[in-house]
């Protein structure tokens, strides 16, 4: 399942993020891919234990807190302190595949599963061109590329690409979340659950039995299958 969630930051935290990483020292972005991706990937990265990483991933984890979209589909247990790269011209990510377990940066070795991969755009489409994300899944193959500020939340089962930059820059923020929730098509249910829920509220009201049974059928769902 695909989710994109339209404007995670806000404008004044995308142009923040830009001006930081306007003066930021940019490496290679090898240093954090696994064997086979390493080999795929040309683009450069802010070194994970920058100051200007943390300041700038600890705004990403706020709005993730606060949005009720993300916390829905990912459902998440962790989520990885957020990277933050940059495709310029020539640049590009080939087919890959992300790491399935990750150890988490600072943490003394704690390990996260990998299930749910995410990208931030950061930059607006008309700023470059080429740089959409390539994601395969079971539904075919799918090319996104959005508006600066939004998020696109995608199987970390999924093969994926960034297509190469031939104008401009390309610059995002991505992370990795461990889910409550490890199966994609159970999470993916508990999801159109919710939609449905939030529909069925407005429409009959929170006194409606129907709506109860149902907030009660996603509760214990969840009970049944989120893995804490
Ligand atoms: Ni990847």
């Amino acid at each position: 399942m695909l989710v994109r969630i339209p404007a995670l930051l806000t404008p004044e935290e995308v142009a923040h993020c830009r001006a930081v990483l306007e003066r930021s020292a940019w490496i290679d972005g090898r240093h954090t891919a696994g064997d086979q991706a390493a080999g795929a990937k040309k683009n450069l990265q802010l070194p994970v234990e920058s100051q200007e990483a943390q300041a700038l991933g600890d705004i990403v984890l706020r709005a993730l807190g606060r949005n009720p979209t993300f916390n829905s589909a990912a459902l998440p247990l962790r989520v990885m302190p957020p990277m933050f790269n940059r495709y310029d011209p020539g640049m590009t990510f080939g087919m890959h595949v992300d790491n399935a377990i990750r150890a988490i940066p600072g943490s003394g070795g704690m390990r996260i599963r990998a299930d749910l991969s995410s990208t931030l755009f950061l930059t607006p489409p008309e700023e470059y061109e080429g740089g959409e994300l390539v994601i395969q899944d079971l539904y075919g193959t799918h090319q996104v590329k959005l508006a600066a500020g939004d998020l696109v939340l995608y199987p970390s089962s999924s093969l994926h690409a960034v297509s190469p930059i031939t104008r401009g820059s390309r610059w995002a923020s991505f992370f990795w979340s461990q889910s409550m929730i490890k199966d994609d098509g159970m999470r993916a249910q508990l999801y159109e659950l919710d939609l449905a829920i939030i529909e069925a509220r407005a429409a009959m009201g929170d006194g409606s039995q129907a709506v109860l049974r149902l907030v009660n059928h996603y509760h214990n769902l969840l009970r049944r299958w989120a893995e804490l």
